[in-house]
């Protein structure tokens, strides 16, 4: 009798912290994963083609482990079906915490609902993920100030400003499937178009967008080197023939740079005077090896520790029944609602700053690029 009590106590008990738990659950409340104390976390990078992202993944899964979490890391191949598949297993793996870098973030609805029905919170990791109402948290760099800083960069070293020109210059822009992707353009669009307009900058190939809105018509899927190498090294035949040279190129990030540095290398440019300045993003060991030799003229650094630490402090809030910190309530809304974002700040790095920015703080060693 008196065990039967015990019993009917312990069962009712656990109804109403049940009840509590899914009650709170959901719409960015986290204290539903605090209630249950689980620290089941799924990882989904998009690729493990540029190094950024295995370094991401890898760091934050580390911490989570070292604070005794069980953590699932995915790579989807820059595939979309991949991805989805690999998340739908981490849910069906019991994960409470998904912190997901979209390959597509126009795609991942469906799976995020099946998240929700277990009231897992989900992190967007660096990429947004649009069109679902169950994404609670965004945490990424200022996606438009990276765009501008390179724009700057270019003001600066071609002395727009101050009127000089007119410069030949070649835009591109990334991944038409990535929200980042119009932040970037955006930003250094804002600051270049001006230039375009009064004749201070021209465009050759005739590939300069419009407006910022028609930036994927320059876009380059899955932000690929081959293809950028293959799209400059079609712009440079068609459009300088009779020796005119390229001045400037403006890339998003080090993946299309390194493409584009290899067309203008079979061109024969080479590093020097008449060489092109071309903006990057990430620090690539590659691509810092370009700037140290002359034939990239700058990156913006994204420091990914601190974006892995900002994550990771996420979850613990997450787990501790928090509202995890933010700095953004107005900038990223995915169509349905605006993500309450942590923004972190991007730097610029050229050849100077290397050594200071990049192997004095261990981002890269010496010995990664060469020195
Ligand atoms: C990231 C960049 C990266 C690019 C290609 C973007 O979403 O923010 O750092 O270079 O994807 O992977």
């Amino acid at each position: 009798m008196k065990k039967k009590l015990i019993t009917a106590i312990a069962v009712a008990a656990m109804a109403v912290s049940l009840a509590a738990c899914s009650s709170t659950k959901g719409g960015g409340d986290a204290s539903g994963a605090a209630a249950s104390g689980d620290c089941n976390v799924g990882i989904s990078m998009p690729t493990r083609s540029l190094e950024r992202w295995i370094n991401d993944g890898e760091q934050l899964q580390k911490q989570l482990k070292d604070a005794g979490c069980t953590v699932d890391l995915q790579y989807a191949d820059n595939k979309t079906d991949q991805q989805i598949s690999q998340i739908q297993n981490q849910v069906a793996g019991g994960a409470k915490i998904l912190v997901i870098a979209a390959v597509d973030g126009s795609t991942l609805g469906p799976v995020l609902d099946e998240a929700k029905a277990q009231n897992a919170t989900v992190i967007a990791y660096d990429r947004l993920i649009n069109g679902s109402k169950n994404v609670d948290y965004y945490a990424t760099f200022d996606n438009y100030k990276v765009g501008q800083l390179q724009g700057q960069f270019i003001e600066d070293q071609l002395g727009l400003k101050t009127g000089a020109g007119p410069f030949n210059l070649e835009p591109f822009a990334g991944s038409p499937d990535d929200n980042n992707a119009k932040f970037f353009f955006s930003g250094a669009w804002d600051v270049l178009q001006p230039y375009v307009q009064s004749g201070k900058l021209v465009v050759p190939s005739g590939k300069a967008p419009a407006s910022d809105a028609d930036w994927a018509s320059i876009g380059i899927q899955g932000w690929a080197s081959d293809k950028a190498q293959a799209e400059m090294d079609n712009r440079l035949s068609s459009f300088y023939t009779g020796g005119k040279k390229v001045n400037v190129v403006l890339s998003p990030n080090d993946s299309l740079a390194i493409g584009i540095e290899a067309s203008l290398k079979s061109a024969g440019y080479t590093a020097g005077a008449d060489y092109p300045i071309i903006t990057g993003q990430d620090a690539d060991k590659a691509n810092v090896k370009a700037i140290l030799d002359g034939t990239q003229a700058m990156t913006v650094w994204k420091d990914t520790r601190a974006l892995g630490d900002r994550v990771f402090q996420m979850i613990q809030s997450i787990k501790n029944g928090q509202q995890p910190e933010t700095n953004d309530t107005t900038t990223y809304n995915n169509g349905v609602k605006v993500v309450p974002a942590y923004l972190l700040t991007p730097e610029v790095v050229t050849k100077d700053t290397v050594q200071s920015k990049l192997i004095d703080s261990g981002f890269l060693k010496a010995s990664d690029v060469g020195l």
